[in-house]
């Protein structure tokens, strides 16, 4: 069986979206999001397969080598920063930054391990030992945590603190990671 041809579009576990060059770039974080938690679905459907489906097992290593890194980019040097910035005393924002930072460098230790296992796998079906297969449930059950703790705190305290400025910069950012910010150019 061979591996998937990863230029099909997202909704099939196929290619990442591309940020509009003139939209808000906190619903572009937010899909990344929908995308990454299709993703730890996929995770535990290899982890849980007997014999796990040689296209998923792409699907997610491609996820990790070329789609993930500029998510986290996007949010460590761009949407933490600006939070960071903004956010007020009361908010109480710093210990949950403390502990998404701690979380994300685990998981980002952890993610080379897996990348190195998904790539090892053979195209006709590898069965995974039950340790690889818990490692596989553990990166997706915390994968999820995090999830959760962007999808209820740090985007909405994002879409309430953040400027009108602070959105043009993150939005520039993201695109320029991704080699389109001539794009905008061309829109202006
Ligand atoms: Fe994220």
């Amino acid at each position: 069986m061979g591996r998937k041809d990863h230029t099909s579009r997202r909704g099939d576990h196929g290619s990442p979206s591309e940020p509009a060059p003139l939209g808000n770039p906190l619903d572009f974080i937010q899909e990344d999001h929908l995308r990454e938690r299709e993703i730890c679905n996929l995770i535990v459907r290899i982890a849980e397969a007997e014999q796990p489906d040689p296209d998923d097992i792409s699907v997610v290593a491609s996820f990790f080598s070329h789609e993930l890194p500029p998510h986290l980019a996007d949010e460590e040097q761009g949407l933490i920063h600006l939070l960071a910035r903004r956010c007020r005393p009361e908010d109480e924002i710093g210990p949950l930054i403390a502990r998404l930072d701690a979380d994300r460098r685990e998981a980002r230790e952890e993610m080379a391990g897996l990348l190195a296992l998904l790539n090892g796998a053979g195209a006709d079906g590898f069965a995974f030992g039950d340790d690889n297969r818990a490692r596989l449930r553990r990166y997706a059950a915390r994968a999820r945590r995090q999830l959760i703790l962007e999808y209820a705190i740090i985007l909405p305290f994002a879409r309430l603190r953040l400027t009108a400025a602070d959105l043009d910069a993150l939005r520039r950012d993201m695109l320029a990671r991704r080699g389109l910010d001539q794009l905008m150019e061309g829109k202006k």
